[in-house]
């Protein structure tokens, strides 16, 4: 078989076979098909799509393409459970969420990614944290899950390898907003990773891959379908990502602002919505609790009772990074030369962000990739995100700019500047909680 072959099939509008794309994972998994391949294929997906069908194929060939976890050795008292998000700006939501739904009594084995297109991701973000073994073997993941209930870890070369090569492939050619790759690439890492339960958070809006609620529900009806499909009971939720989630956007300081949320010093609402509304589907979708009224009531004890903090603690030492990280990460965490505030142009309401332009902004500052593998400076990003309806201008910035250098200082400020919307009245709230859907 011809790999150009399976690009002109698709390429031509038809239907890749359960052979072609077979051919597809084996090649992405042994890097016999070299990335130029690759990219003209994801992009023919991109712009001609995929039937259910082959999604469904490629999930299950991604998924098997390495080593499937088996859990039911340990013997759990409690489910198997994870979250995913499909990729936002400043969305920490992972680092709560998990130690959130340990203290709860799951045992969740958070496989996360890393940054995509304009959007952060968790393995990045964790990686700030000095000692922690992001990728560490089977065996120490394992014991972490087992004894703390949580481990959030990046995706070794053993977990869906064809999934890491595809999803860095389309990290840098634009095809990442296609919902049969986003649901195959999702699925794949969390069907490997032997979960019995998933809570899914699509992002909607300007931040998002997927800007309409219309797009946001397609694709996370093809995750709940195809989930049932592998045996994954999947819920979905829809969250607002028309502005930045949470005060801070880039990779040390949300570790920062999540430390702070779950050491209940600072909860900012938006934030705390979605990881509330998240943390309890995870205790619907397991059936640990029969509704979402107790379901929030138990995750909101886990938080305010410091438990789900001392999980966090838990996790950072288990796996690598300092005992007494969460009492002094800042002695731990880079930080930027450069920290000065980006102030509007003019005073008025904040009315809209154009959330991929922050996200933008954010890889400007060398917080993100614009190639293949390329290293990261962890200090940089936004803290301090002015929100949308707050009043901004002399007295209240639109940001505070942490940079290297003046000059890729200046050049975000200018970027940020240009996200935002400043107008003189109040803008309609945005509810951050979308939707809530389960399958059929
Ligand atoms: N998150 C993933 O894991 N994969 C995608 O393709 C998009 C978001």
């Amino acid at each position: 078989m011809l790999f150009t072959d399976v690009i002109r099939t698709k390429r031509d509008g038809n239907p890749l076979t359960e052979a072609d794309i077979g051919f597809l994972v084996s090649g992405l998994s042994d890097a016999s098909i070299p990335a130029e391949q690759i990219s003209s294929l994801a992009m023919a997906i991109f712009l001609n799509g995929m039937s259910f069908e082959e999604a469904s194929i490629l999930t299950l060939g991604m998924a098997r393409s390495g080593t499937v976890l088996n859990w039911s050795d340990c013997q759990f008292d409690g489910p198997v459970v994870d979250k995913h998000s499909t990729g936002g700006v400043g969305d920490k939501v992972s680092f709560l969420l998990a130690p959130i739904a340990a203290a709860c009594g799951c045992y969740v084995p958070m496989i996360s990614g890393r940054g995509l297109g304009h959007t952060g991701g968790t393995t990045d973000k964790v990686e700030c944290i000095p000692g922690y073994q992001s990728m560490p073997d089977f065996d120490l993941f394992r014991r972490v899950v087992k004894t703390v209930g949580c481990a959030v870890i990046g995706q070794t070369n053993e977990l869906a390898p064809a999934d890491k090569r595809f999803y860095a492939i389309r990290d840098v050619t634009s095809t990442v907003e296609s919902v049969p790759l986003i649901t195959a690439s999702i699925l794949a890492k969390k069907i490997a990773a032997g979960l019995e339960a998933l809570v899914m958070d699509v992002k909607v809006g300007s931040g998002a891959f997927m800007e309409s609620v219309p797009q946001a529900s397609e694709l996370a009806k093809s995750i709940i379908g195809t989930a049932s499909r592998a045996g994954l009971k999947t819920h979905a939720i829809l969250t607002d990502m028309n502005e930045v989630l949470g005060d801070t956007a880039g990779n040390s300081l949300e570790i920062v602002e999540s430390i702070e949320y779950l050491t209940n010093a600072h909860r900012e609402p938006r934030l705390d919505a979605v990881t509330v509304s998240l943390c309890a589907e995870m205790l619907v979708v397991t059936g640990m609790e029969a509704n979402r009224q107790d379901a929030t009531a138990t995750v909101e004890r886990a938080i305010a009772s410091g438990d789900a903090a001392e999980k966090f603690s838990k996790m950072v030492g288990e796996l690598g990074g300092p005992p007494d990280f969460v009492e002094n990460y800042s002695a731990y965490l880079p930080a930027a030369k450069i920290v000065v505030p980006v102030t509007a142009v003019g005073e008025g309401v904040l009315s809209s962000v154009v959330t991929q332009k922050v996200g933008n902004a954010i890889i400007e500052l060398g917080g993100g990739r614009r190639v293949l593998g390329e290293s990261l400076d962890h200090s940089v990003g936004f803290s301090e995100i002015a929100h949308i309806g707050e009043v901004v201008g002399a007295d209240k910035p639109l940001a505070i700019v942490h940079a290297s250098s003046e000059e890729t200082a200046q050049i975000a400020a200018s970027m940020l500047r240009e996200a935002c919307q400043i107008s003189s009245d109040s803008p309609p709230k945005n509810d951050v909680i979308v939707d809530i859907l389960t399958p059929e």
